[in-house]
């Protein structure tokens, strides 16, 4: 293949250099795509870092406002869309520094005194990813305040409690978006447990060894909203753990919200009938007029594949990578960007989908009936009445085998015919065997029983509020 003749040299780093680099290796080594979006972070950083330069008389006062204004300046050229990015320029770093000189002269050459981009760029992706975590919270949090609404004035409406999808007890259905509240709860600690992991300041480390300039790492620190600084520079330029960890908590918290979709997804079929997905968030066919299609509930479903991905593919660029920066570490940021791009958008969805649905309390109720869902309640009232558990799961069992022969629901057979079963069987006992009973038979704390339900309903109104 020929080689298109090789570029001019860097400006930035090509003094030791004869010839510039190769127009592929350019469009190669670039990261201006996924730099972009760190632009304001960069900004942020060497603010800070200028700032602190002059505080310590590494650089005059002047020459650190002067640094600063031109900081500000470029600061707005981005945002309004008035940047030239240029791809020669590799980074988000280089082309914020030479635009700079073109701002405010040869003294933006002092900026980097005391600094490397691998500081740099740790300590952008360390501030982009905080920035997005403290987004995620919030948006995990407005889902969990979905489920709540769903929840609230539905602790007596039954539905089927399922193991392995077949009909297991009767439950509230605000017994059951509580149980996705407290799902979520735990993606919200998780997300907040990395968030304090990360916020170490990673600038003033340099290319890896430090530097012999009096600079103030806990200004910076502090200044950037970090707790403190990294104790180790050699690590503060390598680790990249709290990206993968980042990933790793996104795709756990995907992996809930595709559990929910599938419920949806099973639920709002006719057959089931339980769920009315909004049609703000439903799809019809092109072909079949009648359908009503979950695509948002089938589009969260699959959202964890990409964002699970993301997590392989951090591992695996990561992996057995010597101390301290090498040039993989580059390729971090858009496996991570993407990912929390698509959990974003995912918990948005979310939210406003389930906002959206409605429930059929009767179809739920009839289904809550179905499948002898309240045995158990007969068993343990025999129990309680002094049969052993283990002798009264015999006599439901047998009783279940009788209604399953005579097209019965157990609170539908004669009494009659059950003490012929076993004389420990009552009628108030057969009373008690609805769906409503069952739920408002429950005692433990934790239970789905109303008034449980309700304590549980007043909690997240504080937690959430
Ligand atoms: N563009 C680089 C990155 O995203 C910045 C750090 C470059 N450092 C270096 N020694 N080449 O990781």
């Amino acid at each position: 293949m020929t080689e298109k003749t090789p570029q001019t040299k860097s400006a930035m780093w090509g003094g030791r250099f004869a010839e510039g680099p190769a127009e592929a290796m350019q469009r190669f080594n670039a990261s201006i795509d996924e730099d972009k979006r760190l632009a304001m972070e960069d900004i942020d950083g060497s603010i800070a870092h200028a700032a602190m330069l002059g505080g310590q008389g590494i650089i005059t006062a002047d020459e650190a406002e002067t640094l600063i204004d031109g900081l500000e300046t470029v600061r707005g050229e981005i945002k309004t869309g008035h940047f030239t990015w240029k791809l020669e320029l590799e980074d988000v770093h280089m082309n914020v520094e030479s635009r700079l000189r073109e701002v405010v002269g040869d003294v933006a050459g002092k900026l980097h005194t005391g600094r490397s981009r691998n500081d740099q760029v740790a300590t952008d992706i360390r501030l982009y990813t905080r920035r997005a975590l403290d987004q995620m919270v919030e948006m995990v949090r407005q889902v969990q305040k979905a489920f709540l609404d769903q929840a609230k004035g539905h602790e007596e409406t039954v539905m089927p409690g399922f193991t392995h999808l077949q009909i297991a007890q009767p439950i509230s259905y605000a017994f059951y978006c509580l149980a996705y509240v407290e799902m979520f709860e735990r993606d919200r600690l998780r997300l907040l447990g990395v968030r304090e992991l990360l916020n170490e300041s990673p600038l003033g480390a340099a290319a890896l060894a430090g530097t012999p300039h009096p600079i103030n790492r806990e200004q910076t620190a502090k200044a950037l909203g970090f707790d403190r600084p990294c104790r180790n520079a050699l690590d503060a330029v390598s680790a990249r753990d709290f990206v993968l960890d980042t990933v790793a908590v996104a795709s756990l918290c995907a992996t809930h919200i595709s559990r929910y979709a599938e419920e949806v997804v099973i639920y709002a079929t006719p057959q089931f009938g339980y769920f009315r997905v909004g049609d703000a968030y439903s799809t019809g066919s092109s072909i079949m007029p009648q359908k009503r299609n979950p695509d948002a509930a089938e589009l969260l479903r699959a959202k964890v594949g990409s964002i699970a991905g993301a997590f392989t593919t951090l591992t695996l660029c990561t992996k057995g990578l010597p101390l301290a920066y090498s040039k993989d570490l580059q390729d971090t940021k858009k496996p991570m960007m993407d990912a929390l791009d698509t959990l974003g958008m995912s918990l948005d969805i979310l939210a406003r989908m389930i906002d959206s649905t409605t429930i059929n309390a009767a179809a739920m109720e009839r289904d809550a009936s179905r499948g002898y869902s309240t045995a158990t309640d007969l068993a343990d009232q025999l129990a309680a009445a002094g049969t052993p558990f283990r002798d009264a799961h015999h006599i439901v069992g047998a009783l279940v085998a009788y209604c399953e022969k005579n097209d019965l629901m157990l609170h539908e057979v004669p009494l009659s015919d059950a003490v012929k079963i076993s004389p420990r069987i009552n009628q108030d006992m057969l009373d008690r065997l609805t769906p409503l009973a069952s739920i408002c038979a429950k005692r433990s704390a934790g239970s789905t029983a109303p008034e449980e339900v309700l304590k549980q309903i007043a909690f997240w109104e504080d937690a959430l509020a």
